[in-house]
């Protein structure tokens, strides 16, 4: 795996960097180098996990890290972002199937140490102050994985949402059901509502990496760097974080 020339290695301000890498590729080779150095150095470790477009390609190579280096995940816990609401685990569009598929499935991690918010629960505003304190009764994310929606939503706190927000449920805003019809059959089918870590849940993890790629998140970058810290723009929030580390390919960095 490369390692990224100083030259791609822009420090914005004391806590956070961003490092321009080529493509897609080079972006999911980097993140997964920062995050196996991470376990190799950890007797112990909490991830943050995301799901959607960007992390596939990091899933691909620890998977292929895991296979040919034998990283091991023995003493890795997971708790991912969100998850849709009123999708049984086992439906192909939920994320818990979705990390199964490119992920837990392929290395050797123990179940018990993985865990998604249960959006398929009678009461999910239980589930969300459940899931919100057992992050905290296991000591916190130590390596929070973010992706970016073209609206700035971190997680699926869409706009608007408030940055003290815990683990909640959220109504999903038009585009993001619009940018996640394509894994269903019908933007109908796309679930109205996801249980989401809040702003002060993803600010509380010790380090977070934020991957951005594509042209379709061009925009959102843009006005991440340049833009103010508000609430209509989730994402700016992270400005305020001690440790953000940010990887951009040059699709998004570059128009
Ligand atoms: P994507 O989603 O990786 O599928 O673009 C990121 C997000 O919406 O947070």
């Amino acid at each position: 795996m490369g390692i990224i020339s100083a030259s791609n290695y822009d420090e914005m301000s004391d806590a956070m960097k961003v490092m321009k890498v080529k493509n897609y590729e080079e972006l999911s080779k980097t993140a997964a180098e920062i995050m196996i150095n991470k376990i190799n150095l950890s007797s112990s470790l909490t991830l943050g996990l995301a799901t959607g477009s960007t992390p596939e390609g990091l899933y691909r190579y620890l998977v292929q890290d895991h296979k040919s280096r034998h990283t091991s995940y023995e003493h890795v816990t997971t708790f991912n972002l969100d998850e849709y609401a009123g999708l049984n685990r086992d439906n192909e569009n939920s994320y818990y199937y979705y990390m199964n598929h490119h992920l837990f499935n392929h290395i050797n991690i123990s179940p018990e140490n993985v865990h998604l918010p249960n959006g398929n629960t009678v009461n999910l505003e239980e589930e969300c102050s459940r899931y919100e304190s057992f992050i905290e009764q296991n000591g916190g994310i130590d390596l929070q994985v973010l992706g970016i929606g073209s609206n700035g939503h971190i997680g699926f706190n869409e706009p608007g949402t408030p940055f003290q927000a815990k683990t909640h449920i959220v109504e999903l805003d038009d585009t993001t059901r619009k940018a996640n019809s394509r894994f269903f059959h019908t933007i109908n089918e796309v679930p109205t509502h996801a249980v989401t870590m809040g702003i002060a849940t993803i600010m509380k993890s010790r380090e977070i990496l934020l991957l951005i790629s594509g042209k379709s998140k061009a925009e959102a970058f843009k006005r991440l760097i340049e833009g103010g810290i508000s609430e209509q723009f989730p994402a700016s929030i992270l400005k305020q974080h001690p440790q953000v580390t940010i990887i951009v390919d040059r699709d998004a960095y570059d128009c």
